[in-house]
């Protein structure tokens, strides 16, 4: 009886650790692949049985008889690899959406059961940006990155803006960002399966700003490679100066 009880303790701490009921997210895009892999390779095998959230079933593989059995509606979308026994979905749909499990069953009475959250989302819309004002003078640019769900609100100054990241955690991760180059303003949005971004070229402010700051620059290392040379020309003439109206008095 003990023993029986440490039996099967130890094989639920072997189940859990091999995964379970431990349950993967996947996401993929409307009409990709999806492929599901094995947590743990199996060491003895029978069959492998996958189901979807309604307990329909998926698919069948026998590994005696190598069967391989996709059942409707997934007849044609379905492969299977026989050496990694992973599981690819093709062209999914948004209802195609929910929990797949996968049953292993081997010799060991023991079944090892896998979880997968499968998700089918759309590509994100592409973000869009709007210049708010311009002023010429200070070379400032207020703008906006909007999406249906994310806004940033911004300013491009000096060639720069400070970077920013919004998040909207609902069923999933959606994030838009900004950052900015000299050459332009540009927004990233993204979601677990596609990004998109949108771009504005400030061309025309960052060549002021590059000629003043280049001008600005080049003055003053002329300067600095000018007045070295000059001061100690004043110093030597000063020197020499005093050298001779001394030396014209010693004389005196
Ligand atoms: C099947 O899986 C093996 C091992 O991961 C891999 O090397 C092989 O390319 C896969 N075959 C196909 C057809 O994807
Ligand atoms: C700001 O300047 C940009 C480019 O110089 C121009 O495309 C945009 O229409 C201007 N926006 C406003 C609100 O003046
Ligand atoms: C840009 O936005 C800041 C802060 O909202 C504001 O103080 C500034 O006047 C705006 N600049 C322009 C050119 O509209
Ligand atoms: C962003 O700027 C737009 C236009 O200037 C304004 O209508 C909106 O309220 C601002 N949103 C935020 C979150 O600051
Ligand atoms: C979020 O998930 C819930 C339940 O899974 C679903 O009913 C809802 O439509 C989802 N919302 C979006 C925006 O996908
Ligand atoms: C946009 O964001 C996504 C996710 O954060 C990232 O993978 C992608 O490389 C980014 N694109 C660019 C052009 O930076």
């Amino acid at each position: 009886m003990a023993i029986n009880l440490l039996l099967n303790f130890l094989l639920f701490l072997l189940t859990a650790k091999t995964g379970f009921s431990a349950e993967i997210s996947k996401f993929v895009q409307t009409g990709a692949s999806v492929q599901l892999d094995l947590q743990t390779q199996p060491l003895d095998l029978d069959d492998i049985t996958w189901k979807n959230e309604k307990t329909e079933k998926v698919f069948k593989y026998n590994y005696e008889l190598k069967k391989i059995r996709p059942f409707p509606p997934y007849q044609d979308r379905i492969e299977f690899n026989e050496s990694s026994f992973s599981l690819t979905m093709k062209n999914m749909q948004k209802t195609d959406s929910g929990l797949y499990t996968v049953t292993i069953t081997g010799a060991s009475s023991i079944d090892i059961v896998d979880v997968y959250r499968v998700s089918v989302i759309d590509a994100v819309e592409a973000p869009v940006l709007t210049v708010n004002s311009n002023s010429s003078d200070s070379c400032t640019v207020n703008f906006t990155c909007k999406t249906q769900d994310l806004i940033i609100n911004s300013s491009y100054q000096i060639n720069a803006c400070s970077p920013e990241k919004v998040i909207s955690q609902k069923n999933y991760t959606l994030i838009l960002s900004l950052h900015c180059s000299e050459e332009s303003i540009i927004c990233n949005y993204s979601n677990p399966v596609s990004w998109k971004e949108d771009k504005i070229d400030k061309q025309l402010c960052v060549k002021n700003n590059v000629n003043e700051a280049q001008d600005a620059q080049l003055s003053l290392e002329w300067l600095g490679f000018l007045a070295a040379p000059i001061l100690i020309g004043i110093i030597l003439a000063v020197w020499f100066y005093r050298k001779r109206t001394g030396s014209r008095n010693e004389d005196d």
